[in-house]
């Protein structure tokens, strides 16, 4: 298995991740094979492509970030051998009409959380549950947030490659920091080093928790930057978060609705342009991860007019959902949508699909994060207890087809580049 950020990502341009619309092939890799085995439970080794294999796809248009042709691609144990039009081959080469579909890469999602200890139990989608569901929405790789365990990166490493024993596909990590001091900073030249981990994820809110001030935000981008890693933050000001919380609680709204009231869309704008600042102020590229209101949006695109290295990943929920579902009066269905930042009011998703098709943000995550009805109930009396998370990791690829190709706002090409290969480019 795969662990290593940057030899999962050659892995996943070498092996054969192709989507075909309507029509799904898994990769072909050793994971296939572990796929295969972790799969028997669900009804026997249904494995369609043997590990040793020869296989034309004919005839579908293939797609990738900058163009698309009609053309066949022909695979040889699981490497893309050749793509180019009527490839000829002999009678042990399985051959895949794909006449009228597209032919494309796999998914890649930049933002998950499978297997994330929370508030004393566990995101209810462990690596192979989570990575099934991805595979079965065209996801064929992703990119997981490694938490460290008190604060420490080793041991937080350790955690998840044990938590990723069971994929059934390639993933890669990156690693939240969510204390400072000496031992992580030196830690995180070991995670780069040796570990293949080189985006680090800071948080501006959760207050006494996870939550970094200024001092140590330039800290951990300083040292980012003499790593060469990339600086990622989560953009909410924590302090008035944890001011917007009281008053909501002052003013008795204890309920899913408060969680959108406590959290609006200028503290997330406030803190984006902050840490855009000061990464200028480091000369470090940045990477805001769910961007999920204009107000952050607007940030980014300042920054990047300027030329400033900033990247905004929005994610399919604030895209393609508004916060209405957060009114609604079964706690059950209005606490399934309750993440940080929150899912924004109507017209923030359609400035994110704008932003994306005018390339001000580059690529498509989920922030996939999913508790069961059970977990979300933690907070029914108290909408600050309510687990923080959504769903997505397998719906991401349709929603962003749906919303942005059938729609117009981007090409087959452009969804290619955001749904899969531009974390490539980025690292
Ligand atoms: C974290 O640190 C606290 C206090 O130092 C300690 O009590 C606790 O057991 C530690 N937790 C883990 C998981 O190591
Ligand atoms: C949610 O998951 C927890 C932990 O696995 C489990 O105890 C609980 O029964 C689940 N609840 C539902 C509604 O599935």
């Amino acid at each position: 298995m795969i662990h290593s950020m940057a030899s999962a990502f050659t892995h996943q341009l070498t092996s054969v991740a192709l989507l075909l619309l309507l029509l799904y092939f898994p990769p072909i890799s050793e994971s296939n094979n572990l796929f295969c085995d972790a799969g028997s439970e669900y009804g026997g080794p249904q494995c369609g492509i043997q590990s040793s294999s020869k296989i034309l796809i004919k005839g579908g248009t293939v797609v990738n970030a900058h163009h698309q042709q009609i053309a066949d691609v022909y695979v040889e144990d699981g490497i893309v051998v050749a793509v180019q039009p009527n490839i000829n081959v002999g009678d042990d080469v399985k051959v895949l009409d794909a006449t009228g579909k597209f032919v494309m890469p796999g998914g890649i999602d930049p933002h998950t959380h499978l297997a994330m200890e929370f508030m004393g139990s566990e995101t209810i989608d462990d690596f192979f549950s989570g990575q099934a569901a991805a595979l079965a929405g065209g996801t064929t790789m992703h990119i997981d947030f490694v938490i460290p365990i008190n604060g420490s990166l080793t041991a937080g490493f350790e955690a998840y490659e044990k938590k990723a024993k069971n994929s059934c596909m390639d993933y890669g990590f990156h690693m939240a920091i969510t204390k400072w001091d000496e031992v992580v900073s030196d830690e995180m030249e070991v995670m780069v080093k040796e570990k293949g981990i080189n985006s680090f994820k800071f948080f501006m809110a959760y207050k006494g928790s996870f939550m970094i001030n200024d001092e140590l935000l330039i800290e951990g981008f300083k040292r980012c930057k003499s790593l060469g890693a990339l600086a990622m933050v989560h953009a909410e000001n924590g302090d008035a978060v944890f001011e917007g919380q009281k008053r909501m609680i002052e003013l008795g709204i204890t309920g899913p609705e408060g969680h959108a009231l406590s959290r609006p869309p200028l503290l997330e704008g406030e803190a984006t342009t902050r840490a855009i600042r000061l990464a200028e102020f480091v000369n470090t590229p940045l990477y805001v991860v769910h961007v999920m209101s204009m107000d952050a949006m607007e940030e980014i695109a300042k920054a990047r007019k300027a030329g400033q290295r900033v990247i905004g990943e929005p994610v399919v929920s604030g895209l393609v959902l508004d916060d209405s579902w957060l009114w609604h009066s079964d706690f059950v269905t209005a606490a399934k949508y309750v993440m940080s930042p929150p899912i924004r009011a109507s017209g923030h998703n359609k400035a994110l699909q704008a932003a994306l098709a005018t390339g001000i943000l580059q690529l498509v995550g989920t922030d996939h994060c999913a508790f069961n009805s059970t977990q979300k109930a933690f907070g029914i009396d108290d909408f600050r207890k309510i687990p923080n998370g959504v769903n997505g990791i397998e719906e991401r690829m349709h929603l962003v087809w749906d919303t942005m190709v059938e729609s117009g706002q981007i090409s087959v090409t452009d969804y290619v580049r955001l749904t899969s290969t531009e974390w490539g480019r980025l690292k």
